[in-house]
């Protein structure tokens, strides 16, 4: 696709979309079925990016990959996954890199892995300390430990009892991939409950895992095992369809219909959050599959706080929903959003400030004023800044108030490639 892509107000959006499968479920799917000895398959893999880099590197690592129509088959070697001197390309996958570091760590042998120039700025010490506790050696750029990374893996690693000390669903499945192949149990300690892909599939897949809920956070014990090959099913990314439900709430004649999501508590945390500002948003089970329904709503601006939505992967596009909204709507706690693909906390912030909003910020919170409706946004033009998600946040705001040109907008395929399709298919 071109790099620059033109937004224009759409007059009405309705119809029903799929969004991709979700990117995490989609990551771990591949690196458990690689770890198996056997065949396993996976119906609804992402077609992103950001998922082809993991799958690309597991069949460096020795791991087969056959496509039957939409059916990836993936068959594990009977030895397990060896190193290889190749460099591993993570491209601008953080999920990629995080969690590879823990694959590999347990792997004998030296790794290189490389990322684009947005993953080479991401803080890699967070998964190098508990994974030096282990046994492995993670070294790279700087106080941070940036990519590119060497890492020397090794088959006896040690068990470790680990606080997470931010909330991060990356750092807890690095630990736990890497304790997959430790002597003693691995124990992560976390204060806010991320999303457990990794502790519900690693269970799907015959290992021995227990969590237990501790006040606002979890306590996740794992004995290592080797993983069975495993029929997967990637439902819909919550975080995707985030973009339209947004959308659907600040458009005036909006009624979009998004398929097949998984509905994990962790995972949607926006919805709740969108619903308190005034969101006409449902969720609709269908046999066993679950839709979200956006409806055009009237937003109020309300409080959110980063605990509410783990990851903070939605709140590029709240913030456009904020700047829809009537008052002023504050973001608490948000100094993650600077570590992600860019810098989302200020790019959340400059996107409200170019639809016509005073934005502010004091320390990790930030506040937007919002305008009362997208109609009153004003025509802007965003650098997408190597971040999918700021492209989808642009997009959605273009296409609700008065358009809008995103400069770099190739890079949505990192996570949706049919991103701008679906959003052509509801006009
Ligand atoms: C992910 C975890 C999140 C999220 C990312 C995917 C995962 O990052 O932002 O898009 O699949 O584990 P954190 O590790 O910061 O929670």
């Amino acid at each position: 696709m071109s790099d620059s892509v033109e937004v224009a107000r759409a007059a009405k959006l309705h119809g029903r979309i799929r969004v991709p499968g979700d990117k995490s479920g989609s990551h771990r799917a591949l690196m458990i079925s690689a770890l198996a000895s056997g065949t396993s398959t996976i119906e609804g893999l992402s077609p992103g990016h950001d998922v082809a880099s993991t799958s690309v590197i597991m069949q460096q690592l020795g791991a087969a990959r056959h496509d039957d129509g939409d059916l990836v088959i993936i068959t594990g070697p009977e030895g397990g996954l060896t190193a290889t001197t190749s460099v591993l390309d993570c491209g601008n996958s953080g999920t990629t890199m995080r969690l590879l570091a823990g694959l590999v760590s347990a792997v004998a042998g030296t790794h290189h892995l490389v990322g684009d120039a947005s993953l080479s700025n991401r803080p890699m010490d967070r998964i190098a300390v508990p994974l030096g506790l282990m046994g492995a050696s993670v070294t790279g750029t700087g106080t941070n430990v940036s990519a590119p990374l060497t890492i020397e893996g090794h088959k006896s690693l040690k068990g470790i009892d680990f606080h997470v000390p931010v909330a991060s669903a990356q750092v807890k499945s690095a630990i736990l991939f890497a304790g997959l192949n430790a002597h003693g149990p691995c124990v992560v300690h976390e204060d806010v409950r991320t999303r457990a892909t990794t502790e519900k599939m690693f269970t799907r897949a015959g290992i021995a895992i227990a969590s237990e809920d501790v006040g606002t956070g979890r306590v996740v014990t794992l004995l290592a095992g080797r993983p069975i090959a495993t029929a997967w099913r990637i439902p819909g990314d919550p975080s995707q369809a985030a973009f339209f439900c947004v959308l659907g709430a600040i458009h005036p004649d909006a009624h979009i219909e998004i398929v097949d999501i998984d509905r994990a508590p962790e995972r949607t945390g926006f919805v709740s959050v969108l619903q308190r500002m005034g969101a006409n948003l449902t969720f609709e089970t269908r046999g066993d599959t679950i839709s979200m329904v956006a409806r055009s709503s009237e937003l109020n601006a309300i409080e959110i706080h980063a605990h509410e939505i783990p990851s903070v992967d939605e709140v590029p596009v709240l913030a456009v929903a904020a700047a829809a909204a009537t008052g002023t709507t504050s973001f608490r706690d948000m100094g993650e959003l600077r570590l992600k693909e860019s810098d989302r906390f200020a790019g959340s912030m400059t996107l409200a400030s170019s639809l016509g909003c005073r934005v502010w910020s004091e320390g990790d919170d930030f506040f937007v004023e919002g305008l009362g409706s997208a109609e009153r946004f004003s025509e802007f033009r965003a650098e997408a800044d190597l971040d999918h998600r700021m492209v989808m946040s642009s997009a959605v705001a273009g296409c609700a108030g008065a358009g809008c040109t995103v400069i770099g907008a190739s890079t949505v395929s990192s996570s949706y490639p049919h991103f701008f399709r679906d959003l052509t298919s509801l006009q």
